[in-house]
């Protein structure tokens, strides 16, 4: 068991961390102000290989492995969690289900574009009643001819308002639950498509959160991901995959949060010293150090296991979980560490906390982490 980086992605984390500085910390906070990320920052992630990097070169991908993509979403994160969403939920939620389920044809068809972020992708599971019960979708679809069409809604879908490439779930049985539920690669800029609104939000306020309508919208069948009846199972493995991605966002947030908690700690004076003399202020680095540790095994353990092409649902969940509850600890620690300051929006950790919290929500509640790690272990 090696827990070191290899040399590879030791160059790979120095690189983005070096991008990040540059192009990302310094707008991190007028991302969160303005509610948007800049399309030219889109535009550099994907010229950097940000938002294609576990995919081969030969479908416009960086070529690198699962591990990489944890390093770039965990180093984005750690100065915004927006963009870090943006790149998790574009890569595993889009490209990824094409790339593991589609034919040659529609990997060729759609993901260079993805790869380089020529196009931005996502996921539209959730509907107003079909949360974390997702085998409850009521968007329907039917043959005719040489397409299908579409009719229903979908909301909550991270990079909806991009636009561009999505993959879509929609039933056409809803009496067979998950075996009636196919999945598509659908071009958003179809007719029919309408955004119904973008969220205002807590917190990730750069990130697109969407609601759409689907009104006979009609995709060519050689759209359709997979078999017929199988879009269950992607969504499942899918968000396997996406688990990964949210930890890793989860894991960045927290080191973002604790790196600047941990410089204030000894900047800052109180009773004559700076206050990372005080135990109390020790203990409670201890604690978030130790939660962060934590989390980054498991996540990297989940993606190392997943580039070994073995078994990881159980290990993406958990990472889930751990990544997400240690970011929301960290973050609000890091914020009494830096006591009446913390709560002032001129601070980061201000925003990293209002951040944080989603990570325990998107891709599956976790509640809905403990139900696939509880049936695991049971099974
Ligand atoms: N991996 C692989 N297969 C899985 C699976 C997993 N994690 N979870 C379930 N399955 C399979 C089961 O093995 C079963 O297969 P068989 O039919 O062959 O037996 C089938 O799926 C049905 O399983 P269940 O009966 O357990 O299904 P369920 O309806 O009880 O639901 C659930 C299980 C775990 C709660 C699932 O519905 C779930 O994961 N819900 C959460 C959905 C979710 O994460 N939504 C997030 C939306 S996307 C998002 O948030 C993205 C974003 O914005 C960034």
């Amino acid at each position: 068991m090696d827990f070191e980086l290899s040399q590879d992605h030791k160059v790979l984390q120095s690189a983005v961390r070096d991008f990040v500085q540059k192009e990302i910390k310094p707008i991190a906070m007028k991302i969160d102000e303005d509610h948007a990320i800049p399309d030219e920052l889109v535009r550099k992630m994907g010229e950097m290989g940000l938002l294609g990097s576990y995919f081969p070169e030969e479908y416009g991908g960086a070529g690198l492995d699962m591990l990489s993509y944890v390093i770039v979403v965990e180093e984005v994160s750690k100065a915004c969690g927006s963009s870090g969403v943006l790149i998790s939920a574009h890569t595993s939620l889009c490209s990824g289900p094409i790339y593991t389920f589609g034919t040659e044809d529609q990997k060729k068809k759609w993901l260079p574009a993805l790869n380089t972020g020529e196009i931005i992708g996502c996921f539209l599971l959730t509907e107003p009643e079909a949360g974390s019960d997702a085998g409850a979708i009521a968007t329907t679809y039917r043959r005719e001819g040489d397409e299908f069409v579409i009719n229903g809604s979908k909301i909550f879908i991270t990079n909806g308002g991009y636009k561009g490439t999505g993959v879509l779930f929609a039933s056409h049985d809803r009496s067979l639950k998950h075996k009636g539920i196919s999945a598509f690669i659908v071009d958003l800029n179809s007719p029919g498509v309408e955004i119904l609104k973008n969220e205002k939000k807590m917190g990730i306020r750069g990130s697109y959160t969407t609601a759409f309508a689907f009104d006979s919208v009609r995709v060519p069948v050689e759209n359709l991901l997979g078999q017929e009846g199988q879009g269950f199972k992607i969504a499942m493995d899918t968000l396997n995959g996406g688990r990964i991605g949210i930890a890793s966002q989860a894991l960045g947030i927290a080191e973002g949060a604790f790196d600047l908690a941990l410089a204030y700690s000894k900047e800052r004076k109180q009773f004559g010293h700076p206050i990372c003399e005080l135990q109390a202020i020790q203990f409670k680095l201890a604690d978030m150090y130790a939660r962060i540790e934590t989390s980054k095994l498991m996540t990297y353990k989940a993606a190392c296991l997943k580039d070994a092409k073995k078994s990881y649902t159980m290990e993406s969940a958990m990472c889930k979980m751990l990544a997400s509850e240690a970011a929301n600890f960290v973050t609000k620690e890091a914020i009494q560490i830096h006591g009446g300051y913390g709560f002032i929006c001129d601070y980061e950790v201000e925003r990293m906390y209002r951040d944080a919290k989603i990570t325990e929500i998107y891709e599956g509640t976790n509640e809905v982490q403990r139900v696939v790690i509880s049936k695991l272990l049971l099974s």
